[in-house]
């Protein structure tokens, strides 16, 4: 079970501030209506929800998302995460170790598991079994141990990377989007709210049209405004002091921070708008080619800045406009241009 010690570091997270439940969960719609089915149809069966795997862009709640399943299903919850499951022991410890009936089980980052602990957790998802081998050599045997029914949860930001006999053990994969500036705002006013500081509705729209879509980094935004309001002795976060303390925070109104613009201008600057490979351009601004295709690539792609195409990453037309640069010559001149 999750730790109810209060968090040092409220707005961001998590535990005191985290939903309970489907209903206080901001935003996902789709998702939450389809959920909210199949968690009523497990619950009337007594039974264990099927497999689920959420994938989506870091920051959008796939943890908070396993919590409400659990929540939701009046079970506990047992977290890890795949980097932590290395031998087949890691699996078996976590699986035969306080897993109760119609339990969930989550793991975090489900595409870096391991290859052998992947192949054992197959019959644990499928026939509720995990086979254990004894000994080695000649004399070595294989115990099979039953595991009670359990909900596995996997979440990844790379459904590119779980392996097709893993993907097919999931009765439920679902992709999690990019929020609103409305969803955001709603989430933060919830957060204010529960946290006793007050926050204008305008201000809080202002951050969540910053915030590249995500939860995580509208909460981390809504701290340092928050902290900039104070400084200036401040009870209420208006919208002209999110508006300041975000351009402080070298955010532009599209929510690109530096790191974003430096990508940007690297593709456009030093390799004439691409297309060029991820690594090579990963190189030119000091970052690595998983962090570019992980964090900054979903949401340049999202708001139309980047292309990737199999030659390497392109810029369109609309970074150019964004950048304030001519697009005369660009080969996608002829796009729409970008709305906000
Ligand atoms: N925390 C992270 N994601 C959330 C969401 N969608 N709604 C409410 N709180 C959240």
């Amino acid at each position: 079970m999750t730790s109810s010690t209060p968090s040092p570091d409220p707005i961001g997270g998590d535990a005191a501030l985290r939903p309970k439940t489907l209903a206080e969960y901001v935003g996902q719609h789709k998702l939450k209506d389809k959920l909210s089915v199949y968690l009523q149809a497990a619950r009337g069966r007594r039974e264990a929800l099927d497999h689920t795997l959420l994938f989506g862009p870091p920051g959008l709640g796939k943890t908070t998302l396993a919590h409400i399943i659990a929540y939701e299903l009046g079970v506990n919850i047992r977290v890890t995460s795949g980097p932590a499951i290395e031998k087949p022991g890691d699996l078996a410890a976590i699986l035969t170790n306080s897993l109760e009936e119609n339990d969930v089980l989550f793991i975090d980052e489900i595409h870096r598991l391991g290859r052998v602990a992947e192949e054992h957790l197959y019959p644990a998802m499928e026939d509720f079994k995990l086979d254990i081998v004894l000994g080695q050599g000649p004399a070595a045997r294989t115990i099979e141990l039953p595991l009670p029914r359990f909900t596995l949860v996997g979440a990844t930001t790379r459904p590119g990377l779980i392996t097709a006999p893993m993907r097919s053990r999931f009765g439920i994969i679902e992709h999690l989007e990019y929020y609103t500036p409305q969803d955001i705002a709603t989430n933060l006013l919830r957060d204010a709210r529960l946290l006793g500081f007050g926050l204008h509705e305008d201000a809080a729209l202002e951050v969540g049209s910053r915030a590249r879509g995500t939860m995580r980094i509208a909460k981390r935004l809504l701290r340092r405004v928050r902290d900039y309001a104070e400084v200036a002795g401040e009870t209420a976060i208006g919208l002209e002091r999110a508006h300041d303390a975000l351009e402080k925070l070298g955010l532009d109104t599209a929510g690109l921070d530096e790191r974003d613009k430096k990508y940007l201008e690297a593709l456009i600057h030093r390799f004439a708008g691409g297309p060029v490979g991820v690594d090579t351009l990963a190189t030119a601004i000091s970052e690595d080619g998983l962090t570019l295709e992980d964090v900054y690539e979903p949401y340049l792609i999202q708001l139309g800045f980047i292309k990737r195409t199999p030659r390497g990453r392109v810029a369109t037309a609309h970074a150019y406009q964004h950048l304030g640069l001519p697009v005369a010559g660009h080969p996608d001149d002829g796009l729409p241009l970008f709305v906000n």
